[in-house]
């Protein structure tokens, strides 16, 4: 259940409107990384965590913060819109050049779609998308998505930052940075937490016994005059499984050389019929081929 106060964690107060700084800021609701898409991704998490007590709960708690980050900035972004122009003849932008500057540079739906308030659009007007996040049942991976999000989060809203000098929206900007920088934080804590109760490596690892056990420790050089063998990711051990990093230069390929099995005729695929004819793709052409005959065809063993 979810409960609403109607104050805002903090005052979303601009010192005076201003449509084009309006549109700049959809992009912290509704971008890629806006907070639209930290809040669907931490409740998401939330409400898919197997494990009762601190962990669900602090995920809860911080997906419940954005959706009140979310709030304060639809509220700034309908202040920044109050008394914008909804209508008006290219003769008046040309007699008032701040006239013409708002209109040439503010997002007409604001007027249009939302009638002066926030869109789920970013800056852009690309809507939102739930392809932005990320909520995998695995808090080690999740985690450290999230520990990427408020890290792009905070860099865009600090460049906003940059670009207003009004000190109503600095002040929101400047609580909305904190609360970044000690979110980075609470997610990189939040992996130090699943180490220390015994949930996760520092990497996501799983299945590792079944991995190949030299290309998990091995650099692979593509380029005969590259610098990057010189880093510490080409030198010394790993940092799982204590292994001496190898540095394999040039690659050597497999034997595999991607050559494809005929085409089915019927899908047109463009073909010079050296390989022979292709097979058809029907259920009647896939019984007469037979299945080992088609496990032969895509392993190269015909
Ligand atoms: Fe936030």
């Amino acid at each position: 259940m979810y409960r609403h106060v109607k104050n805002l964690q903090f005052e979303s107060k601009p010192q005076k409107p201003d449509a084009v700084l309006a549109m700049k800021m959809q992009e912290l609701v509704a971008g890629q990384f806006g907070e639209m898409t930290v809040m669907m991704q931490y409740l998401f998490q939330g409400w898919n965590c197997r494990i009762p007590g601190k962990y669900k709960d602090m995920i809860l708690d911080i997906g419940t913060e954005e959706i009140g980050h979310v709030e304060m900035l639809s509220t700034m972004i309908a202040r920044l819109l109050e008394g914008a122009p909804n209508e008006t003849t290219e003769k008046a932008a040309a007699a008032n050049p701040v006239l013409g500057a708002v209109l040439g540079g503010m997002n007409p739906q604001h007027a249009i779609v939302s009638g002066g308030g926030a869109l789920p659009f970013n800056s852009q007007g690309v809507p939102w998308n739930t392809g932005y996040i990320v909520a995998s049942g695995n808090l080690l991976t999740d985690f450290r998505s999230n520990v990427h999000a408020e890290a792009q989060s905070r860099l865009q809203t600090s460049r906003i930052y940059n670009m207003t000098d009004d000190p109503g929206v600095r002040d929101m900007l400047k609580f909305n940075l904190a609360r970044d920088t000690f979110h980075q934080q609470q997610w990189l804590l939040g992996i130090e937490q699943l180490q220390e109760d015994g949930l996760a490596d520092l990497i996501e690892d799983s299945n590792f016994e079944n991995e190949d056990k030299i290309q998990d420790h091995t650099y692979w050089v593509f380029d005969e005059t590259s610098a990057g063998p010189e880093g510490r990711w080409a030198r010394g051990m790993t940092l799982v499984d204590e292994q001496e990093i190898l540095v394999q230069n040039p690659p050597v390929p497999s034997e595999d050389t991607a050559l494809l099995p005929p085409p089915d005729p019927k899908l047109y695929a463009t073909y010079d019929g050296s390989q022979g004819r292709g097979k058809p793709g029907t259920a009647t052409g896939a019984t007469a081929q037979g299945i080992a005959n088609v496990v032969k065809k895509v392993t190269g063993t015909d």
